[in-house]
């Protein structure tokens, strides 16, 4: 416990470095904590191909004893490994005991993963949930144990045991995807709208649409857009609000659960149902750009497809060489540098017995659940290098055609 105040300035310093680069400062330490994370990207990426793992630890002391633990989704998509790179990097510099536990797609695992920090004598959880609902078992069992439970960019629902939640304004990446649509959209009327969705699962993937639905809606019951794979969202096309179980029945039939191969299938197949009449000039509504990248791969190779319109978000390194390349339109850029700052700023405030700070709430179904929210940024192919490089975020080598 002594150590807490020796914690309390490092970690401080780090924090006002991370966030002065978060910021758009673009400075060296920026830069040097991402370039050490795109490094991790790269160097976890090769190890989740080469192994079955489905744990990565990380700065565990001799006794195992853990102060933070960080349970992640998944190591199959590069968007997990960027939080993890920052995870390691502010926790390691602080001097905090931590470790990252990967859940790869199972609550189980998930649950297994919480149970073993707990066991560890983790004080504080910091979990982006595999399933929100499912999580809620496992968190329960947290709190009783005494540990402070942080949701990480994905609210877990229907449970009390969540003390604070940190994410991106999801709303907002919905809206910018639907905008960009509207905005960078062939003139005239009748285009074909292709939506996909991520996992119904995954509370955000909800929000995203929601907010696309609230700038889409009016241009497609204007008849600007029409819509080329949902007959459920077709039914609805006249409602400028919807519920959640309205966005259920529209997700249940585009999702992508979040996975490339059903992204892909699921392209694959509408554009085989669909006539010339539905292709043409299209736009896209691809939730992120794992599923961005194999959807548009897709519509390159349809021979009745002039041209295509396709959204993203996460500016994974691929989809932003994509981007550069002029295979995918846009990406949503979540600077995972100030979430993961955020949350370790967070437990921090919990292990010295303060109150973090919050800006909002989030309702999970069964309580207001204090939250921090973060700005996103859109970006395009003339904003990648200011946004991306100059933030220090990638490195310019790591992409080719980048003036
Ligand atoms: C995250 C996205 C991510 C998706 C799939 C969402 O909850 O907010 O950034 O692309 O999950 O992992």
């Amino acid at each position: 416990m002594k150590k807490k105040s020796i914690f309390t300035l490092v970690l401080a310093s780090v924090l006002l470095t991370v966030l002065l680069a978060a910021c758009g400062g673009g400075n060296t330490s920026g830069a040097q904590s991402e370039s050490s994370a795109s490094k991790a990207e790269a160097s976890a990426s090769a190890e989740a191909s080469a192994s079955t793992s489905t744990e990565a630890s990380t700065a565990t002391t001799a006794s195992g004893d853990v102060q933070v633990g960080i349970v992640l989704p998944t190591k199959d998509e590069p968007r997990w490994l960027q939080d993890q790179a920052q995870f390691e990097k502010l926790l390691g510099d602080a001097g905090f005991t931590s470790q990252v536990l990967f859940s790869q797609g199972s609550s189980a695992t998930e649950k297994t993963n919480v149970e073993t920090l707990v066991s560890q004598g983790a004080q504080v959880i910091v979990i982006c949930a595999q399933d929100g609902g499912a999580a809620a078992a496992a968190v329960e069992d947290a709190k009783k144990a005494g540990t402070t439970v942080i949701a990480y960019d994905r609210l877990i629902t229907d449970t009390d045991a969540v003390d604070y939640y940190v994410t991106f304004n999801s709303f907002a990446v919905g809206e910018a995807q639907g905008q960009y649509l509207i905005d960078n959209a062939p003139s005239g009327s009748g285009i074909p709208l292709y939506l996909y969705a991520g996992a119904a699962t995954d509370n955000n993937a909800f929000i995203f649409f929601e907010g696309a639905w609230s700038v889409l809606q009016p241009k497609i019951a204007d008849g600007t857009f029409v819509i080329a794979n949902s007959s459920e969202a077709e039914a609805l096309k006249d409602k400028a609000e919807l519920s959640r179980d309205e966005i259920g029945k529209i997700i249940g039939q585009v999702t992508t659960d979040w996975d490339f191969n059903v992204a892909k299938s699921k392209a694959e197949a509408h554009l085989t149902a669909n006539g010339a009449d539905m292709k043409g000039d299209v736009v896209i509504l691809a939730p992120n750009d794992g599923t961005a990248r194999s959807i548009a791969d897709v519509f390159a190779t349809d021979s009745d497809v002039s041209s295509y319109i396709v959204t993203g978000q996460d500016a994974e390194k691929a989809s932003v060489q994509y981007v550069i390349d002029g295979k995918q339109s846009m990406t949503v850029f979540k600077d995972t540098r100030t979430l993961a700052a955020d949350s370790v700023a967070m437990a921090l405030d919990v292990l010295n017995g303060k109150t973090p700070s919050t800006d909002t709430t989030y309702d999970n179904g069964k309580i207001e659940v204090p939250a921090k929210e973060t700005p996103i940024i859109v970006v395009e192919k003339d904003n990648v290098s200011k946004e991306l490089i100059d933030s220090g975020y990638y490195e310019a080598s790591e992409f080719t055609g980048l003036n």
